[in-house]
């Protein structure tokens, strides 16, 4: 499946990289919203490109070899430290588009997608927490409080006792098994077929994993140190709960006099976007310039 950027134009209006300026895509993926900020800021700009994944830096070589680009392959929690370390200056713009890319779905071999038998992982980095670990040694009921808080998934009680029986019979170590787990736990006719029954689930242990909510809070906590006078942050996100984190703080920021939102209602993808790309169907995207910065 080619990889299509998700509300592109959106983004690029929020942003409005201009030429000679210093960016930031902290969720390079396959470098599609990077590529136009590229093109934007010009041969006098910079752009400091942020994956977990190493595989996003292998996958995209022909960036690495562009002179104003440079990559750092770490989790972008850390990223106030990396402007530090790499002697950096506060940008003029920062794009986060959150979660997982449709690379990582189809070859990471990881286990994101409950559509391919892979080992059950859900890192985005490497030598961290698994999911693997999670289903087979976390008690019934922190299981069941991670399918429900970060899933949102409401029959996350009978998914939690089913992989704790499972796992008696054989640990559990593949997405097809978990998956399998899950929709047997689940009554007939899940969410009218709308999506997997799987899905939420696959959701809650990927976002836990990950820490992906602490990442996020980290991140806005320190847009202070990441972002100049006037610079702009663009962030897109999959699910309501990280839109809640999002807008809740820039909202906190708007009311403290530090921001001004670019947009008052949420941007989603229009109609011909949702039909030729139905991941973009979910996303919301949400932007702030920063007002003062002492
Ligand atoms: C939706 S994709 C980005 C796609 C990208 N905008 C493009 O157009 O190709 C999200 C990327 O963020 C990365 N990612 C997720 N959490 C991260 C984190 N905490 N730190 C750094 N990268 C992260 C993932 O590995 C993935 O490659």
């Amino acid at each position: 499946m080619p990889h299509i950027p998700v509300l592109l134009n959106e983004v690029m209006e929020i942003l409005k990289p201009q030429k000679g300026e210093f960016f930031i895509d902290a969720t390079f993926g396959r470098g599609g919203h990077s590529e136009k900020i590229l093109e934007a800021i010009g041969k006098e700009g910079m752009l400091l490109a942020i994956d977990w994944d190493k595989k996003a830096a292998e996958r995209n070589s022909r960036f690495l070899e562009n002179e104003n680009v440079i990559f750092v392959n770490a989790n972008y929690a850390g990223l106030k430290d990396i402007l530090k370390k790499k002697n950096l200056p506060k940008a003029d713009g920062l794009l986060m588009d959150l979660g997982f890319s449709s690379d990582q779905l189809e070859d990471s071999g990881k286990g994101f997608s409950f559509r391919r038998n892979e080992p059950l992982l859900m890192s985005y980095g490497e030598g961290g927490l698994t999911a693997r670990e999670v289903v087979n040694s976390y008690s019934e009921e922190k299981l069941a409080r991670i399918i429900r808080d970060m899933g949102e998934e409401k029959f996350a009680g009978r998914i939690a006792r089913n992989i704790v029986e499972q796992r008696k019979i054989a640990p559990i170590e593949t997405s097809f098994r978990l998956a399998d787990i899950v929709r047997k736990s689940v009554p007939n006719g899940y969410e009218r077929g709308r999506i997997d029954p799987a899905t939420r689930t696959f959701q809650a242990l990927r976002i836990y994993v990950n820490g992906e909510l602490e990442n996020l809070k980290t991140v806005l906590g320190d847009l202070g140190f990441i972002l100049k006078e006037g610079g702009r942050a663009a962030i897109i996100s999959f699910h309501s709960l990280e839109d809640r984190v999002v807008k809740n703080y820039f909202r906190e920021l708007k009311r403290s006099g530090i921001a001004e939102l670019l947009n008052k209602k949420v941007i989603m993808a229009s109609r011909e976007e949702a039909v030729a790309n139905p991941r973009s169907r979910s996303a919301k995207l949400r932007g702030i310039v920063i007002k003062i910065n002492k």
